[in-house]
């Protein structure tokens, strides 16, 4: 980005792929971390007067328009979030978009309406994404890769796009690749994971390649259960994945003092805020009822790991957070990491959103990470096409 703005952008139409996956309820915005840290980029092209034309997706629509998926609330949020209007393209790179953007002045920013909605831009083949991303290309003189969460695709307007103009890394994506970097080189010990979230087929990829670098896995969430269950437990009506509880079990055996276990989870009769529930040893989990966080004794044990650790990298809600009899394992060991005297990343949009909607001090934090699956995908080892196209400079 420094060296596009050194360049010169007045006048110039510069393309940004951004992630502004935000969670919404209705057509609320509940979390708009996402969108706050596309700010910074966004503004300086702004300022340096380039016409800015924000490319992004929301949720996963099945290639083509749905209500429920329009960026018309992120349009507004980025407006207020910037001081000035963002005008919204009712497509993605049509004849709507071509008007938006050729009546945009210098300065102004322009959003176009969710990529997703176009089936090229997740296509497999790559003759049709490349055809999406021609027509993407054809609105603007140069592109800025800066929604770090979406790096991990390699889809028209992240990966495809940076082919067709001269390409260039927002700060977003320079400032998470820095931080994540130190979590896959010499990381001050003990260096601790946490994680959860649901589905633990999401997560065994990255458990298999940090459980040999890290000295703890503690693991929480939906995804816990079916490592309960392949330690010869009943999870009741919990999250399981029983395909999955053979590898489980295989990690077990392989690194059975590296992987934690919740000791206690707090049960539930339905999965609502208004529930009967109880708090049982993991081993009492009830015939018809489902576990929908860590309790206390585990939050206990894992903040006592936390507390001595030098890295800790976090992934995941413990709980279902979002509900307040489900929230104090997410919200006990998040606090645990804010008052830890490590290096402390998170990592996700779903654990990020936790922090904000918990009221915990973002700046407890070493980094909050606006990538998910991009975050856990880097700690992988795997290349990211969205960073890897800009690195090799194709683009241009
Ligand atoms: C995310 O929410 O992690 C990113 O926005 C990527 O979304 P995706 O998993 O639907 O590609």
């Amino acid at each position: 980005l420094d060296d596009l703005l050194a360049e010169g952008v007045s006048g110039r139409r510069v393309l940004v792929r951004a992630d502004l996956n935000v969670p919404l309820d209705g057509d609320v915005i509940t979390d708009d971390g996402r969108i706050r840290a596309s700010l910074p980029t966004i503004t300086r092209l702004a300022e340096a007067g380039a016409r800015v034309i924000v490319a992004a997706h929301l949720g996963r629509p099945k290639g083509a328009p749905e209500a429920r998926y329009s960026l018309a609330p992120v349009a507004e949020r980025l407006g207020e979030l910037l001081g000035r209007p963002v005008a919204l393209a009712t497509d993605v790179a049509g004849e709507s978009a071509a008007a938006t953007t050729a009546s945009l002045a210098d300065g102004d920013v322009a959003l176009l309406e969710n990529v997703r909605f176009d089936p090229r831009e997740t296509s497999k083949d790559a003759a049709e994404r490349d055809a999406l991303a021609d027509e993407l290309a054809a609105l603007a003189d140069a592109f800025v890769s800066d929604g770090f969460g979406v790096v991990h695709r390699k889809q028209a307007s992240v990966y495809d796009v940076a082919t067709k103009l001269p390409a260039y890394a927002g700060g977003l994506v320079l400032a998470e690749v820095e931080v994540l970097r130190k979590l896959t080189g010499d990381a001050a010990r003990p260096y601790v994971v946490v994680l959860g979230g649901s589905k633990v087929s999401d997560k065994l990829a990255v458990i298999e390649s940090l459980l040999p670098k890290v000295d703890a896995i503690l693991v929480g969430g939906g995804m816990c259960f079916t490592f309960l269950a392949a330690e010869g437990l009943g999870v009741g009506d919990s999250l399981l994945e029983a395909e999955m509880i053979d590898t489980c079990k295989r990690l077990l055996a392989e690194h059975p003092e590296k992987i934690l276990l919740p000791a206690d989870v707090v049960i539930a009769d339905a999965f609502a805020a208004d529930a009967n529930t109880h708090t049982v040893l993991a081993a009492n989990i009830r015939e018809g009822w489902k576990g929908l966080d860590i309790g206390p004794i585990t939050v206990e044990r894992y903040s006592e790991v936390i507390a001595g650790a030098g890295t800790v990298f976090w992934n995941g809600p413990m709980g279902v957070f979002e509900l307040a009899p489900f929230a104090e394992g997410t919200r006990g060991v998040a606090a645990a990491i804010v008052a830890a005297d490590a290096f402390s990343v998170v990592g996700g949009g779903d654990s990020a959103a936790a922090v904000r909607l918990l009221g915990l001090p973002e700046d407890g934090f070493s980094h909050i990470s606006t990538g998910g699956g991009a975050s856990l995908e880097f700690l992988e080892g795997k290349d990211l096409p969205g960073v890897q196209v800009i690195e090799t400079g194709v683009g241009g």
